[in-house]
């Protein structure tokens, strides 16, 4: 059977150290133990989106190493299809995460296997991705590789989503293919040189889907998202929770979304449920540690 939610993005694993404030340039602060999660934008999405019971599958690649096994077996246990999880000859992605007190965080990301995710490998995942309802895509693998697949996606009549985190300059024809593109209001203000992040969300919405999308969500951390589509303009505010780490909630919102939009809700609809992933979430420390397994964990 074909994959409701097919996610093309990056394996990271996330290693994390609390804090209690950043060091600037030159300073040395003391940080907790170290932990290490499974992470990757991409891992993230597919592994929120099979959690909430969907047939979901990753094109993604990581290395021989540790990592690339603690990846595997949790993507595993989630129940991702691997079938297009490959092996590189480098090492898997790595983030190196501070986490402040309040649930803020820094990340690095090295990428290690994910920057060898390439055309051919779209390639050879053509019937994966054309066949799929929604494609999800971030931009912690190679551009062109995205826009291949997404062009490989759309061409087989998949409904595409992008994510653009971390913020990059892409290509209008990959914006124009994007149903929603998702975007905080710092990627929003990335791509639009006339407007900052503190402008009104709804302009920013406004001006982005003026770039080419057909609709925008503007994620606004814990006070929910704003979607625009060509009806309407509509805040879904999130519930309110204690915040103990934020790593990775913005990709269970952007998998729940898809998952929710894969099943025929509208885009309002898919959101009211995604802001109440996203908002579990933020509930427990690390990313994929962290994503709710069945409706009833859900605030709100
Ligand atoms: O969005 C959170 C993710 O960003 C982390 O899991 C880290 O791996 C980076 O990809
Ligand atoms: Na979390």
């Amino acid at each position: 059977m074909s994959h409701e939610v097919v996610v093309v993005g990056s394996v990271n694993a996330d290693l994390v150290v609390g804090v209690d404030r950043w060091p600037g340039p030159g300073e040395t602060v003391l940080g907790s133990d170290l932990a290490t999660h499974p992470g990757g934008k991409g891992a993230n999405q597919a592994v929120a989106a099979a959690r909430l019971g969907g047939r979901v599958a990753l094109l993604g690649r990581i290395g021989g190493d540790g990592h690339g096994d603690l990846l595997r077996g949790s993507l595993a246990d989630a129940g991702v299809d691997l079938a297009h999880l490959l092996v590189t000859d480098a090492p898997t992605g790595v983030a190196l995460i501070t986490v402040g007190p309040d649930g803020d965080n820094t990340i690095i990301v090295s990428p290690g296997a994910n920057a060898h995710l390439s055309e051919d490998d779209v390639a050879a995942a053509r019937d994966l991705l054309a066949g799929a309802t929604v494609v999800s895509f971030q931009l912690e693998v190679p551009r062109p590789t995205v826009l291949a697949a997404a062009r490989t996606a759309a061409g087989g009549g998949a409904r595409v989503v992008l994510n653009l985190s971390p913020a990059a300059l892409v290509p209008d024809e990959l914006l124009g293919l994007c149903d929603p593109l998702v975007v905080n209001e710092h990627e929003a203000a990335f791509l639009l040189p006339d407007h900052s992040a503190e402008d009104d969300p709804a302009a920013l919405a406004a001006a982005l889907r003026e770039r080419g999308p057909r609709s925008v969500v503007i994620t606004l951390g814990a006070d929910g998202a704003l979607v625009a589509t060509g009806e309407e303009t509509q805040v879904v505010p999130s519930p309110k929770v204690n915040p103990v780490d934020t790593t990775g909630a913005g990709d269970a919102f952007t998998a729940a979304l898809c998952l929710r939009l894969a099943r025929g809700d509208d885009l309002v609809t898919a959101a009211r449920f995604a802001v109440r992933v996203g908002a579990a979430a933020v509930r427990k420390a690390g990313a994929q540690s962290s994503y709710p397994t069945g409706v009833d964990e859900l605030p709100g």
